[in-house]
């Protein structure tokens, strides 16, 4: 039987490769900033809860002022891969997301208020006033969101339970049954938020705008998280890609039916073992050491950007061999490239890669103002 919607047929308007390559890009860096948000936003909110000293004070403010920014990123950088996904699934992806509608429509709303919130808690701590509990609301809905987006990620590729789900109710009011990759695929970008955000610490450590003592405890407190929650990172997405179905493992072995040689995803995994090991001596030398220095971030920033890239493509052969597994292919789509229309699409991606370069310079030929002024 036939698990999937038919597929549209209106031919795809651009090589199939290509909008993989441009899924997989934007994705990744959507992931960069999505851990950037959950793990700088935690750390900031224990920070200010515990109101150790000035240096913790000074650093949960730092993080703070430049969380509204990255969450600029973290939706900007969610649209194109959610146009790529559902151009190369959405006959799984809009299924899914029908039978979630409520909580899938909810996200808008939860977004606002989440930015909302970050907005109160930059703001209550420049007044010095109480805002650990602002933030912790905000990181609360932010991790909720991203529960949503894994429980939608995981219920496009479980078409064997959509009649039950629609069965039950077509209002889109009920929650996938029980999935054994779910809580740990969340738990694994949870883990991953405060991996990156100790890293994202040991960068901004090597920053001009903070004074020796507060560069020394930013970057101390920055590596040690890092290495710590990189071993816990580890350790979860090992538990992740342990309790795939046996067809993923299979195809990541090099023995799946398919024609394409996922077993190169598969190796993206050791990748992701291999960056993630490297991070955790940068983060312990960092932190153990108090070092801060900004050739640490030099290092810190490409392996954070890189690790987001191995998960992503691992990521990706899970989907499209559980996918194969129950009858979809992804490349099996009917192509007339439009090549007008996509050398205007490169056109525009590059000069709007080149526009964020020229704002990047102008933030950072702006006056400085040193993080602990008031
Ligand atoms: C606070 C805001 C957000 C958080 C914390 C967040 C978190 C996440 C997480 C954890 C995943 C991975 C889910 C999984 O595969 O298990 C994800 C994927 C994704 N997110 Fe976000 N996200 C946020 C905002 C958004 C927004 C606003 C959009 C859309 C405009 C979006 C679009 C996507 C898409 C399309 C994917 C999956 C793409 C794919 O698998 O092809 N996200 N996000």
């Amino acid at each position: 039987m036939q698990l999937y919607p038919a597929v549209d047929p209106i031919p795809l308007p651009a090589p199939i490769w290509l909008f993989k390559l441009l899924h997989i890009v934007t994705l990744s860096l959507h992931f960069v900033a999505v851990e950037m948000l959950l793990g700088g936003l935690l750390i900031a909110v224990l920070l200010s809860l515990l109101r150790g000293s000035q240096l913790s004070i000074v650093t949960a403010r730092a993080l703070a002022r430049r969380l509204t920014v990255v969450m600029t990123y973290v939706i900007n950088l969610a649209v194109p891969p959610l146009l790529f996904a559902q151009v190369l699934y959405g006959r799984a992806l809009y299924t899914s997301s029908v039978l979630i509608g409520l909580y899938w429509i909810s996200i808008i709303g939860l977004l606002m208020l989440t930015y909302w919130l970050l907005y109160r808690f930059t703001a209550r701590l420049e007044a010095g006033k109480s805002a650990w509990w602002v933030g912790l609301s905000a990181w609360i809905l932010a991790g909720f969101i991203a529960r949503l987006l894994s429980t939608n990620m995981t219920l496009m590729l479980r078409p064997e339970v959509w009649r039950q789900m629609y069965s039950g109710s077509a209002m889109g009011a009920y929650l996938p049954p029980y999935d054994q990759t779910l809580t740990p695929r969340w738990l694994l970008m949870m883990a991953g938020g405060l991996f990156i955000g100790g890293l994202w610490m040991v960068y901004l450590a090597g920053r001009s705008t903070f004074t020796a003592e507060e560069k020394r405890f930013v970057a101390g407190l920055g590596g040690k998280v890092a290495a710590v929650f990189g071993i816990v990172y580890l350790a979860a997405g090992l538990w992740a890609a342990s309790v795939q179905p046996e067809a993923v493992k299979a195809g990541f072995a090099g023995q799946s039916a398919h024609p394409l040689l996922y077993k190169y995803f598969g190796l993206a995994g050791y990748g992701w073992l291999a960056l993630v090991a490297v991070a955790v001596l940068v983060g312990a030398y960092a932190g153990f050491g108090k070092v801060a220095a900004s050739w640490l971030g030099w290092i810190a920033v490409p392996v954070a950007v890189l690790t987001e890239i191995m998960f992503t493509v691992y990521r990706d052969g899970v989907r499209d061999l559980t996918l194969f597994s129950k009858g979809y292919d992804v490349w099996d789509r009917v192509v007339v490239t439009n090549w007008s229309v996509v050398g205007l699409f490169l056109v525009l991606f590059v000069a709007g890669l080149g526009v964020i370069g020229w704002l990047v310079s102008v933030v950072a030929r702006a006056r400085k103002v040193m993080e602990g002024a008031a």
